[in-house]
């Protein structure tokens, strides 16, 4: 049983604001991508790694990647270019796996803090024979859905879910590796989002299950997520 990591790192962190991609900008000094690497290369479970770069940053990521780590930690790390999205970048990944891999972990480049027991835990679930896992927490806030407006007026409430049965979910997302193939192949024919790789999966018709995620698994998106990020590493460090 061999199980890689593929990291989409390719996204230009628009939400974030003006400056480098997303995953090239540092947290204390280091680079988000090279704390989501180190994240899965911790874990025992996976033994090759695949980063999906900017599709014209491949080179400066090998570069990033051999300056921040030590050789024993990146001997089997991979990087490919990615694409325009995030599907077409995790797709990209998934072609440069070899062929004895049969479980992958899908992690974004933006959660750089997940904890290596979550990695593990989502693994785990796969080994012993899930055929999809994401890792999810309870929602703090109520979640209301409502008639999008171009407009900028304001939306009308069309319902409310119940928030005890809604979970806000994470990466690593851990798949049977010919599960998630098939789901990006179906997704690349009939040409329609999801938002994660887990979401694909659904629509094949194949249970996904959740376990445990983490706080500090949170997602990197807006400013005020850097605050948080370089508070978690402070804390780590005291
Ligand atoms: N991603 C990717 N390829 C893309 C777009 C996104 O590999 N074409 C990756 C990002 O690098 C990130 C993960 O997917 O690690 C989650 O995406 P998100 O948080 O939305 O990052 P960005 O797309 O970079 O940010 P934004 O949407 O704010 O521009
Ligand atoms: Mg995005």
């Amino acid at each position: 049983h061999r199980t890689a990591a593929v990291i989409p790192a390719a996204g230009r962190g628009l939400r974030l604001g003006p400056g480098a991609p997303k995953a090239l900008r540092a947290l204390s000094g280091t680079p988000m991508l090279v704390h989501a690497v180190r994240a899965m290369t911790r874990s025992r479970s996976v033994s090759l790694v695949v980063v999906v770069a900017p599709p014209d940053g491949a080179d400066e990521v090998r570069r990033l990647l051999d300056e921040h780590t030590a050789p024993s930690e990146t001997s089997d790390v991979l990087v490919v270019p990615g694409g325009e999205t995030r599907q077409d970048s995790v797709r990209l990944g998934l072609a440069a796996l070899p062929d004895d891999v049969d479980s992958v972990l899908v992690h974004d480049a933006a959660r750089p803090l997940v904890p290596v027991e979550t990695v593990d835990a989502v693994a785990a679930a796969v080994r012993e024979g899930a055929p999809a896992v994401v890792p999810a927490l309870p929602v703090a806030d109520t979640v209301k859905e409502v008639r999008v407006r171009d407009d900028g007026g304001p939306e009308p409430v069309t319902g409310t879910p119940e928030r005890s049965r809604l979970r806000a979910v994470q990466t690593p997302q851990g798949f049977e590796l010919k599960v998630l193939a098939a789901a990006h192949a179906q997704v690349a024919r009939e040409g329609d989002g999801a938002t994660d790789d887990a979401g694909m999966v659904e629509r094949l018709g194949v249970e996904v299950v959740v376990v445990p995620g983490h706080d500090e698994a949170f997602k990197v998106t807006r400013p005020l997520d850097l605050v948080l990020a370089e508070a978690v590493l402070a804390r780590r460090r005291a």
